[in-house]
């Protein structure tokens, strides 16, 4: 068995903070759909494994299931919610609906000592959301932990290596659910902790060495932190064989590429091609209103441009992308019964018959991982804390059709904001700020005169992974500066609002 583990989700929606949690906890660990092969997971070799939370009922009709061989693998098993009831249902145990669904804080008592609750505080607040339960005391398990409601909260058995805990130890609304996801990870499983971002940093670089050999690959930079630091791996793996390449899509933020290419050149030393393809962008989205089909036409674009490196530099073989763990998971659903939400331009958005290999080094990070390595490789900070900014840029911030005339009020009322950001020093406590452009116009007066023009919106949201992310308290008084600002020096937009929505139900960018 290998020092990992592997995450099984049923589709709740706090499956990928479980695997932050085990990460934190210096394990590297994997999410998969509950439906994966029994070979798949043997070959994966997980030193243990974390059943995740779902909606579903596991009598209901077409409830998602395991093979029952998964639990009978010896390998460490730990059900959460759902899982714990899936467990509950493979060993016989009765699992009934609550009379009412239990969602919130509750208090975990300990009835007795067990290496799952071992240095947990008795009566710790923990974070219940379950419709189910299970109602009759089980024969080859001890319950260990119970709470006013739920009589049968934690479940043990040594002796199967399989545990359960009907409420969420990986929400921070648990106070002791880091130590309970710690005792099954150290007590339980006996793994060791040995995940960090200098063995991935080497591990990686001898990846990249081996894959690249001595042929050239092509990298897309995009100001964003993930390509940048990207760019900094693929340098120290393979030096001159990288070729970094920024366009000037004419979608980036006011004066953006120019800053950044002297960045590049001149504070991380690399030689990146610079290209100006503003106007094919432009062109290439006219009329284009559907926001997939502009990732889609960008995302072509984009490989369009990069071909014509080529005729400079020699056969390319290969193609790097800072895609992230989130970004997979967002795009293809691999883990479990989750919709697609977006084509990300970092992994649906490209047109499948790319001739070059891709190669995705960050495909198993988080951001804040990927900052980490950035540190480790020496990255600045400025470059470090760069909001993430979405690789069709402003396209998908003006809704609707896409013309120069609106990227420059778009771009105009952008750098107000984040001048004011830098101002009022709320730059580095938010995710991510920028302003989307409606296609709406609403009465305005100006002077003693009538003005009929656009709506522009403040975003901002506070996020850890952008997964969720909550809309950002922003003080008034900056607020009213901002609008006020972008009204009067920003000709075409006569009203400002502030979008209060957070992820779930919404997303980050409006498209
Ligand atoms: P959403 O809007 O999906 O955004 O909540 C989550 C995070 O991803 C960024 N984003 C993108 N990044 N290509 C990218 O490279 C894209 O097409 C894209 N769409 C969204 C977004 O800015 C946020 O940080």
């Amino acid at each position: 068995m290998k020092n990992k583990v592997l995450i099984l989700d049923f589709g709740s929606q706090y499956t990928k903070l479980i695997s932050r949690r085990v990460r934190e906890l210096k394990i590297y660990s994997e999410i998969m759909p509950f439906n994966v092969s029994i070979e798949k997971i043997k070959n994966f070799q997980p030193g243990a494994i974390i059943l995740s939370g779902g909606p579903s009922s596991v009598y209901g009709k077409n409830s998602p299931k395991i093979e029952s061989g998964v639990l009978k693998l010896g390998i460490p098993i730990l059900g959460i919610c759902y899982g714990l009831q899936l467990i509950a249902y493979f060993f016989n145990m009765k699992v009934e609906p609550t009379k009412k669904r239990e969602y919130g804080l509750a208090n975990l008592e300990i009835i007795r000592t067990s290496k799952l609750l071992k240095n947990i505080k008795n009566n710790s607040k923990i974070w219940m959301s379950h419709g189910d339960k299970i109602s009759q005391y089980p024969k080859d398990f001890i319950v260990t932990g119970k709470t006013k409601n739920t009589e049968i909260s934690v479940i043990e058995s040594n002796k199967r290596n399989v545990f359960g805990v009907q409420f969420h130890p990986e929400v921070a609304h648990t106070q002791e659910g880091e130590k309970i996801i710690y005792n099954f990870l150290f007590e339980i499983s006996n793994l060791k902790p040995d995940w960090n971002m200098e063995d991935f940093i080497k591990s990686s670089i001898l990846k990249i060495r081996k894959s690249i050999g001595t042929q050239k690959i092509i990298l897309g930079l995009s100001g964003g932190v993930d390509s940048t630091v990207l760019a900094l791996l693929l340098k120290k793996s393979i030096g001159n064989q990288l070729i970094p390449v920024f366009i000037d899509t004419g979608l980036l933020r006011k004066n953006e590429h120019k800053d950044l290419m002297n960045k590049f050149r001149n504070q991380l030393n690399l030689n990146v091609y610079g290209i100006d393809a503003s106007k094919i962008f432009l062109k290439n989205l006219k009329k284009i209103r559907s926001p997939e089909k502009k990732r889609k036409i960008i995302g072509k674009t984009f490989i369009d441009i990069f071909k014509t490196v080529e005729r400079k530099t020699g056969k390319i073989n290969f193609f790097a992308q800072g895609t992230l763990y989130t970004d997979v998971i967002e795009s293809s659903s691999v883990s479990g019964p989750s919709a697609k939400i977006k084509s990300h331009h970092n992994v649906g958005g490209l047109p499948e018959n790319i001739e070059w290999k891709l190669i995705e080094p960050f495909k198993e990070l988080f951001k804040d991982e990927v900052r980490e390595v950035g540190r480790e490789l020496g990255l600045s900070e400025i470059f470090i804390n760069r909001h993430p900014f979405p690789g069709p840029g402003l396209a998908v911030r003006i809704i609707g059709e896409v013309t120069e005339d609106k990227v420059k009020k778009l771009q105009s009322a952008d750098e107000i904001l984040i001048e004011e950001l830098n101002n009022f020093k709320i730059y580095n406590k938010v995710w991510q700020a920028f302003v989307v452009l409606l296609p709406v116009k609403s009465v305005g007066v100006m002077g003693d005169a009538r003005t009929y023009e656009n709506v522009a919106v403040i975003r901002m949201v506070e996020s850890i992974d952008g997964m969720t992310a909550d809309w950002y308290p922003a003080p008034y008084d900056f607020l009213k500066k901002v609008a006020n600002r972008i009204v009067n020096e920003v000709k075409g937009i006569n009203r400002v609002a502030y979008d209060l929505t957070s992820k779930p139900p919404g997303t980050i960018e409006w498209e």
